[in-house]
């Protein structure tokens, strides 16, 4: 159960019967009200009168807030201070909570909710991104990353291409809808139990809101039914409302939304627009990339600057450009606010130049693979990222030789091809990627995290640490990491619930790196501890402190020994203290925000995907056959957790370039906010051939726990290969040689106007 071991998550009997609780589980307290929300019906309004006469007449209802309630700042930004927890005057999105109501039973809440009565004066709305672009509205400032003289070797190459394509955003569909309960306490005092990937995020905005010194407000959170950076800011805003309410109300108050209103008032994944020009020579290689990178960041910037940011950074994926300039415009429109999503930024980025490497290959008529590989990062030479960090730790030709061998590439493209000569209606497509990912928050502040370990006399562990868990397996690879330092078996550690009281001034797990961060905060708290009964257990068989080994349970010098829970207890009795803090920060990064340049990542994680699908020209439908998966998990801390992230991550991936589509109607509101219209994968949609393999030998070139890599994420970007091979199947239609004209996600519409398009081009 060490370090290494293929354990399965702590609670992975507790998801399956229900017995695993989530904040809507716990018992509450007698008094404790629930809370429902008024939200905006329109996408942009000033809001003329708000009149809660009715509301508050209505049975049960004890209290309800408006933005003048707010004791404090009213204000939620993570980034930028430009976000209201309620509007003051200006409602400007559709979905936008305007009022909150709290009362005896949701129920009661849900009916007082439908009370209020708002008037609105209905202003003009922003609503595409395109018109966003054109009239330069923006979130936060734009943002350029440069190399070269890119207008001079564009105007020089031998081939240049140019064009415009899309993606669409994500809704993160964590089963657990966003929920908090506040409790207030002594005095001013806060308790909040909220499903937030960051409990300091929230503990500050609770403090904010309430005109509360941040140690009067603590924050807890056991577990999230799924986070996937849609806890990351967008939690502040329900554990707001629900801390807002309950000092008003002087009771507990908890905030459930249902999943109707959770999709259309909180965050999503950014859909982007890209216009890029490119030039190349006859092999391919690339001379010049200008890339424009457009986010729809929503009404206000929270997480966007960042993500576009990330963006950045990723869309060079595997490849060096001798010259560029990528613009990334955080734009603002009159839509949710876009927030993190697993790869936040990233699987955007590497979806824009895979898409023109997939145009560029189309054009000279080469193997994608072949393309890729001519530009590929060298070892030594051709290795500065447009960031200006120098790519140390390349693997990408070891492992996308190992996949494209392992799964016979050429022969597998031959049988599809043949398949598509003799297959009138259904055609097949295939398609490769390689990933390269930063792991690190790209500023480098949040890159740090504490823990804190006690040991008892009975010789059992508690774990606490800055880091949350959202089924990822956090808490049980970290507790393996505790375990692996004091040798003794995982089921002597005990993980508790993550509280700023007890670690304080966390980073959000997020940017796949908690594991990193924290599992190196908890073995620093270890190895205190185990300094200090090292030393006792040397004073005690009087032997030098080099002579005692922690092994299997015990403690040994030579043949003597004592059982760990003996040595516990002798401490205890020589007055020695069991409980340590741990603390960590990562080394080498640096980044200098103002000119997009630094060593952003601690290192990079690598992976490559070969997917197979095959769609139906008549209908537009569209199946995965096939997906054959290589990831570099260096050497993996928990194998098991770290198949499932993949799986997880990939399939994740999917639904965002195929079936997960956003979609608004003409008045701004989102049609799509439930199961029944937005489509995410399905168990029957997971690739009936579906194969995962971790990168073998791999340890981390940098010193991370236990030469261990970050998983949550860069598998996610590895679904970019179904985007392609997708685009494969349609090109096949004017035999490989002219490229799709499609967007992201390729719904069955998409797929069939762009085959129309290809066949009135061929
Ligand atoms: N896995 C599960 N089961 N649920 C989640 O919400 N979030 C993902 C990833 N894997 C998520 C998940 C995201 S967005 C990130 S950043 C990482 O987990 C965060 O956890 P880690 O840093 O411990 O990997
Ligand atoms: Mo993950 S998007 O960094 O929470």
């Amino acid at each position: 159960g060490g370090a290494h071991a293929p354990v399965r998550h702590d609670s992975a009997v507790g998801h399956l019967t229900g017995r695993a609780l989530y904040i809507d589980d716990l018992p509450v307290v007698p008094g404790t009200l629930h809370a429902a929300l008024v939200l905006s019906p329109h996408p942009h309004a000033r809001i003329s009168r708000i009149d809660l006469a009715r509301a508050l007449a209505s049975p049960g209802v004890v209290a309800a807030i408006v933005a003048n309630d707010i004791p404090g700042k009213n204000d939620i930004g993570p980034i930028r201070p430009d976000e209201p927890l309620l509007p003051r005057e200006v409602v400007e999105y559709e979905g936008q909570p305007v009022v909150a109501v709290a009362a005896d039973t949701l129920d009661n809440a849900r009916e007082a909710a439908k009370l209020v009565a708002i008037d609105y004066e209905i202003l003009p709305a922003v609503l595409s991104l395109s018109e966003a672009v054109a009239r330069e509205l923006y979130v936060s400032p734009v943002q350029t990353m440069k190399r070269g003289d890119v207008d001079a070797e564009l105007a020089r190459a031998p081939h240049r291409l140019s064009g415009e394509f899309a993606c669409g955003g994500q809704d993160h569909f964590y089963l657990e809808g966003q929920v908090a309960l506040a409790v207030p306490g002594e005095g001013t005092d806060m308790a909040v139990y909220s499903s937030t990937q960051h409990p300091t995020e929230v503990q500050h905005g609770v403090a904010h809101l309430l005109g509360l010194p941040f140690n009067m407000v603590t924050v807890e959170v056991r577990r999230m039914g799924g986070g996937f950076g849609g806890k990351e800011s967008q939690a502040t805003l329900i554990a707001g409302i629900a801390a807002v309410l309950a000092r008003k109300a002087g009771r507990p108050v908890k905030l459930r939304l249902p999943r109707d209103d959770d999709m259309r008032a909180t965050g999503k994944r950014h859909p982007f627009l890209f216009r890029y020009d490119i030039g190349f020579d006859g092999d391919g290689r690339i001379l010049g990339l200008d890339l424009m990178l457009a986010a729809n960041g929503g009404n206000v910037a929270d997480h966007t600057p960042a993500v576009v940011t990330r963006a950045l950074c990723h869309a060079d994926n595997c490849y060096w450009l001798p010259s560029l300039r990528f613009t990334g415009l955080p734009c603002k429109t009159n839509t949710v606010s876009n927030t993190a999503f697993r790869g936040y930024g990233g699987p955007q980025g590497m979806f824009a130049i895979e898409t023109i490497l997939d145009i560029v290959a189309r054009h000279l008529g080469l193997p994608l693979e072949e393309l890729r590989r001519r530009n590929f990062y060298g070892i030594g030479r051709n290795d500065v990222t447009p960031y200006s960090m120098k790519v140390e730790d390349n693997i990408l030709t070891h492992v996308t030789d190992e996949l494209e061998q392992s799964v016979d590439l050429a022969g597998w493209r031959e049988e599809i091809s043949a398949f598509n000569r003799t297959s009138p209606v259904i055609k097949k497509g295939l398609a490769t990627l390689p990933i390269k990912f930063g792991i690190s928050f790209n500023r480098p502040a949040l890159n740090q995290a504490g823990a804190l370990v006690s040991v008892y006399t009975d010789g059992s562990v508690t774990l606490n640490h800055g880091g949350t868990e959202m089924g990822q397996g956090l808490f049980i690879k970290v507790a393996q990491v505790v375990a692996e330092a004091f040798q003794v078996d995982l089921e002597n550690i005990r993980v508790s619930a993550t509280t700023t009281g007890k670690v304080p001034n966390t980073s959000p797990t997020a940017a796949s790196c908690g594991s990193d961060l924290n599992g190196m905060a908890a073995l620093n708290a270890a190895q205190e501890i185990k300094g200090r009964m090292t030393d006792i257990a040397a004073k005690h068989f009087d032997v030098p402190p080099n002579d005692i080994l922690f092994a299997a349970n015990r403690i040994y010098a030579g043949n003597r020994s004592v059982s760990f829970s003996e040595l516990a207890l002798l401490c205890w009795d020589q007055r020695v203290s069991l409980s340590a803090t741990g603390y960590y920060r990562t080394p080498k990064i640096n980044w200098d925000p103002k000119t997009n340049t630094g060593r952003p990542f601690y290192y990079f994680v690598y992976g490559a995907a070969a997917s197979e699908v095959a769609i139906d020209t008549l209908t537009g439908e569209m199946r995965v056959l096939r997906a054959e998966l290589l990831q570099d998990c260096g050497k993996s801390l928990n194998p098991a957790l770290d198949l499932g992230q993949i799986e997880g991550a990939f399939v994740q991936g999917m639904g965002w370039l195929t079936t997960e589509e956003l979609w608004w109607d003409e008045s701004g509101r989102l049609k799509t906010h439930g199961p029944s219209t937005y489509k995410i994968p399905g168990s029957r949609d997971v690739p009936p051939r579906f194969n995962v393999r971790l990168l073998s030998d791999a340890p981390n070139k940098e010193a991370t726990v236990f030469r261990s890599k970050a998983v949550g994420e860069p598998p996610l970007m590895l679904a970019i290969s179904v985007w392609l091979a997708v685009r494969d199947a349609i090109a096949s239609l004017a035999d490989y040689k002219l490229s799709p004209v499609l967007d992201a996600p390729t719904t069955p519409e998409r797929i069939l106007s762009a085959i129309d398009d290809i066949l009135s081009r061929a």
